[in-house]
């Protein structure tokens, strides 16, 4: 029988207690996880993991032993924070993990990262995206590396997700929407049609967006406006 393919959670949080549970249930084995946080949430309650180490132990964990051959999944919520283990990960071309939870509706037609359900190949494409429990992701959207769908987000089709987007709790995205890299779509959020998102853009919890948001802009409301 083959064993399951073990795992590095990048991220102690809240995120990674829901990335753990889904790696768990996708029939992945996680070996622990890094957190510069000793009293970090996977540390202990139902699911614990052992802390292996800080983020300054990445390099060093993620190349040698068991923990060098397992594959890796970055697991904070924050795409500022997840950006630089992003490069660090890249120059160690380190296999990221493409976790998909059982309840979530993924179309055949689009494309997760490197396409890849469990395990990307660490090639071209990174992988290292995320899934979580009842989202949507429909027809012929595409999907970044290292980007976040989160629980019972829905992305319509033909949308284009940047690489390190968070699309957060209960957002939905109508169709052909884009999303550019490291922007934040906060839960509950909506976002019309052939709207795009720049990058770093972080669209409000219960915003409406009507109109293009541009890079590095926050924007709250209905219909959403610029905070500043
Ligand atoms: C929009 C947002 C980025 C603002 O954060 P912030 O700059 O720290 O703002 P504050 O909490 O200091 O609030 C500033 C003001 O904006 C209001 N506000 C904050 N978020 C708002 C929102 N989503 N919609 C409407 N008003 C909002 C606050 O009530 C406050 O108003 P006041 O000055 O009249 O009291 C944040 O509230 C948000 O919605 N983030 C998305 C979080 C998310 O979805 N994360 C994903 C987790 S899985």
């Amino acid at each position: 029988m083959p064993s399951s393919p073990d795992l590095i959670i990048l991220g102690g949080g809240g995120h990674a207690l829901v990335v753990a549970e889904a790696a768990a249930l996708v029939g992945m084995n996680p070996l622990g996880f890094l957190d510069d946080s000793p009293a970090a949430s996977l540390a202990t309650g139902p699911g614990a993991l052992e802390r292996l180490g800080g983020f300054s132990d990445l390099e060093r964990l993620l190349t040698t032993g068991a923990t060098g051959r397992a594959a890796a999944i970055i697991a904070v919520g924050n795409a500022a924070v997840r950006r630089p283990l992003i490069t660090r990960l890249r120059a160690l071309r380190k296999p990221c993990a493409t976790i998909v939870h059982p309840s979530a509706n993924v179309s055949l037609s689009a494309t997760l990262g490197a396409g890849v359900r469990i395990v990307a190949d660490g090639g071209k494409s990174d992988g290292g995206v995320f899934v979580g429990p009842r989202a949507v992701i429909h027809t012929r959207a595409r999907i970044g590396d290292h980007a976040i769908i989160n629980t019972g987000a829905i992305i319509e089709h033909e949308c284009e997700i940047g690489e390190n987007a968070h699309i957060a709790p209960g957002a939905v995205l109508g169709g052909r929407a884009i999303v550019e890299p490291d922007a934040l779509v906060g839960i509950g959020s909506r976002v019309m049609l052939n709207i795009r998102i720049g990058a770093q853009a972080v669209v409000g919890c219960g915003a409406v967006v009507v109109r293009d948001v541009p890079a590095r802009a926050t924007v709250i409301g209905v219909p959403a406006r610029s905070t500043h």
